[in-house]
C-alpha cells in the first residue's frame, strides 16, 4: 500500500502587515514512519492562535521564529497511528505542537495524552488547553483577582477572554467584557462594543468605582482607555496586544502615568511559565465545566486548505470562541 500524502503549510516569507495566503506554501510530501521514541500522529484539529502571527516575524521573542521553508508551527490534537514508544499506543489521542499539516512525527515525550470521551478534542485546544491556562493563571496569579473586584477583559468573546470573564464571575468578581459587537451574554455584568461605543465613556458608566483588574488581550487604544479608569492598586495583566500584531510600529500606552497615580502595576505573562501547574488548573476548570459554571465555545472551520484565510479571522474578529481548524473526522 502507498503511504498517504501529507499536506502541509510551510512559511514562504515573512509577512508585511496582515497575514496573507502568499506568505505560505501549500505542499504535499510523503508521510514518514516514526523513529525511536517517536510516534506518527494523524492530525484531527489544529489550534489557530494570535501568537502564530508573532512566530512568523524575524526577531527575538519568548520562542524562536518559524524559519522560512519550515512547516508553520501550531498546536494540534490528533490520533496516534504508529508508535515507537511504549508510553503511547496506537489509537491514543494526543495534543502537542504538531504544525499545520495532516500528519506529524513527534517525540512521545513532547505529547500529552487526552481523552476525547471526557470532553471533545477541540476543548483540549481551548478552555482545557493553552488559552484556558492563560486565562486561569493570568487572572488569578498575575491579576490576583478576588471576590468583589471589578474585572475588565478585552477580547472578551475570544478563546482566552471568554474564560477570563467566566472564571472571574465564579470567583465573585464583577465582570465587564469588551469585544467587537458579538459578545453574546455568557453571564458577564456588562459588555462594551468597542466598534460602536466610546470605550472610555462606557467604562466610566460600567465601572463607577474604577477597574481593579484589567486583563488585556488587545493593547492599543483600548488599553489606553482602561488606564483612565483604574482603581487604587489596580493590576493590569499584559496577556497580548492583538490590535498591534499586524502593525509595522507598535503603539504603546500614552496614559501610563495613571499607574503612578493609582499605585497600580502592569505585568506581562507567558503561559508556559505555569506549565508545571497546568494539571491543577485543568482539574479545577473541568470541575466547573461539569457543574455547568464554565461554558466553552469553539469556532470550528473545516479544511486544512483554508488555513491562511481562517487564521486571518482572528485579526478581523470573525471568530467567537476558540478558533480551530478541523482537518479530519477520526
Ligand atoms: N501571554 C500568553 O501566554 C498568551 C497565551 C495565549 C494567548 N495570548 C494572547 O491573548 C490574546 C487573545 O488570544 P485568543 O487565542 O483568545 O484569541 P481570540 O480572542 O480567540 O481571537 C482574537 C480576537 O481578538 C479581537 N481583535 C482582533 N483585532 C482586534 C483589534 N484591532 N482590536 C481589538 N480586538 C481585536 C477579535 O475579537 P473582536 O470580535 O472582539 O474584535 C478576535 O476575535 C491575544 O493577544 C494572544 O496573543 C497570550
Amino acid at each position: 500500500m502507498n503511504a498517504p500524502a501529507n499536506h502541509q503549510f510551510r512559511l514562504a516569507r515573512r509577512p508585511v502587515g496582515m497575514v496573507q495566503r502568499s506568505d505560505f506554501e501549500f505542499s504535499q510530501v510523503p508521510v514518514v514512519p516514526p523513529g525511536d521514541g517517536e510516534v506518527l500522529v494523524k492530525i484531527l484539529y489544529i489550534s489557530l492562535d494570535p501568537a502564530m502571527r508573532g512566530w512568523m516575524n524575524e526577531g527575538k521573542s519568548y520562542i524562536p521564529p518559524v524559519g522560512i521553508g519550515e512547516v508553520m508551527r501550531a498546536g494540534a490534537a490528533g490520533r496516534v497511528i504508529a508508535s515507537n514508544d511504549p508510553a503511547i499506543a496506537v489509537g491514543d489521542h494526543v495534543i502537542g505542537i504538531l504544525g499545520v499539516q495532516e500528519y506529524a512525527v513527534a517525540r512521545a515525550k513532547q505529547l500529552t495524552k487526552v481523552d476525547p470521551g471526557l470532553v471533545p478534542l477541540p476543548v483540549y485546544l481551548g478552555t482545557l488547553g493553552m488559552p484556558g491556562m492563560t486565562a486561569y493563571f493570568g487572572l488569578l496569579e498575575v491579576g490576583k483577582a478576588t471576590a468583589g473586584d471589578t474585572v475588565v477583559v478585552s477580547g472578551a468573546a475570544g478563546a482566552v477572554g471568554q474564560v477570563v470573564g467566566q472564571v472571574a464571575k465564579i470567583k465573585g468578581c464583577r465582570v465587564v467584557g469588551i469585544a467587537g459587537g458579538h459578545l453574546r451574554s455568557i453571564g458577564f455584568d456588562a459588555a462594551i462594543d468597542y466598534k460602536s461605543e466610546d470605550v472610555k465613556a462606557a467604562l466610566k458608566q460600567h465601572c463607577p468605582k474604577g477597574v481593579d483588574v484589567y486583563f488585556d488581550n488587545v493593547g492599543g487604544e483600548i488599553l489606553d482607555a482602561v488606564l483612565t479608569q483604574l482603581a487604587l492598586h489596580a493590576r493590569i495583566v499584559i496577556c497580548g496586544a492583538i490590535s498591534q500584531y499586524n502593525e509595522a510600529t507598535m503603539k504603546g500606552p500614552a496614559n501610563y502615568l495613571s499607574l503612578l497615580v493609582n499605585r497600580a502595576t502592569m505585568q506581562g505573562m507567558v503561559v508556559f511559565d505555569y506549565a508545571s501547574r497546568y494539571g491543577e488548573a485543568a482539574k479545577e476548570m473541568a470541575g466547573w465545566m461539569a457543574s455547568g459554571q464554565l461554558k466553552t465555545r469553539e469556532h470550528i472551520v473545516e479544511g486544512i486548505e483554508t488555513f491562511p484565510d481562517t487564521l486571518a479571522k482572528l485579526f478581523t474578529g470573525e471568530n467567537t470562541g476558540k478558533l480551530v481548524l478541523k482537518v479530519a473526522g477520526s
